[in-house]
């Protein structure tokens, strides 16, 4: 059975007060697709604004710290992002695995600590260009998901895996249909090995150049339950499309 399609965008480091307008744009034109769940994942300092601003809407973190408070100049908690109105969060984002060299272990922990307050987590993997380049691309995400996916899937909370080949981020460079749907099929395979019925219900997003042009094409391909969006989430115009072709 097809899994609702989770169209989740990533804003990274872009966003002034000034677009919570485009906020509103998207959450309000997001809701002509109730069949297909739209997220935005904007910057920490932005959620709350955001979540006030779209009532209902989902909006997300990018990031979350591992423990549940302490001395972590500069980190924001689960409960935190919770308390400021998010109700998921990216974790494991390859920019944040190669620039602050998180660990599987580290992912793993961020993780845990999300889904146990309650947040939906999109936990990201995906390869180098040079780990493709050489075939080990299949190996590297196996990898990546035994040492980052938690022990559990908590039935309040949700999680979604992302897959977004290093080499496909905001190059508009994209994996072949067949590459996209191998590697969708053998997470799923790690999925339902690691959590028997509960892994066919996570779902798998697919990261990497997503724009209006391709998205129709991605989101037919098997075992692709939605999309991870970098640079087309920043507008409206954009974005919406994408959300479209989800439906
Ligand atoms: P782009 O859509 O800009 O390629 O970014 C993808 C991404 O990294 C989303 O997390």
């Amino acid at each position: 059975m097809a899994l609702k399609k989770l169209v989740a965008g990533n804003w990274k480091m872009h966003g002034l007060s000034s677009d919570l307008d485009e906020v509103r744009v998207i959450a309000a034109a997001a809701k002509d697709y109730p069949g297909v769940d739209v997220a935005l994942c904007v910057p920490a300092i932005l959620i709350e604004r955001a979540a006030r601003a779209v009532p209902g809407f989902a909006i997300g973190g990018q990031d979350v710290h591992h423990a549940e408070k302490g001395p972590h100049t500069g980190c924001t908690s689960a409960r935190m992002l919770l308390d400021a109105g998010a109700s998921l969060t990216i974790v494991g984002h390859s920019e944040r695995r190669d620039a602050q060299r998180e660990s599987d272990v580290e992912v793993k922990a961020k993780t845990q600590s999300a889904l146990s307050v309650g947040l939906n987590v999109i936990l990201c993997v995906g390869e180098s260009l040079e780990a493709r380049e050489r075939g080990a691309a299949l190996d590297t995400v196996s990898a990546q998901l035994d040492g980052s996916l938690p022990d559990t899937v908590d039935d309040k909370a949700e999680l979604a895996i992302a897959y977004e080949p290093i080499w496909a981020i905001g190059t508009g460079k994209i994996p072949t249909i067949d590459e996209i749907r191998d590697m969708h099929a053998a997470i799923r395979a790690r999925l339902r090995d690691r959590y028997a019925v509960a892994g066919a219900g996570v779902r798998i997003l697919y990261g990497g150049s997503v724009k209006a042009s391709n998205a129709a094409e991605i989101f037919a391909i098997a075992d692709v339950d939605g999309a991870l969006v970098g640079g087309a989430s920043l507008k409206a115009a954009d974005f919406i499309p994408i959300v479209a072709a989800a439906s």
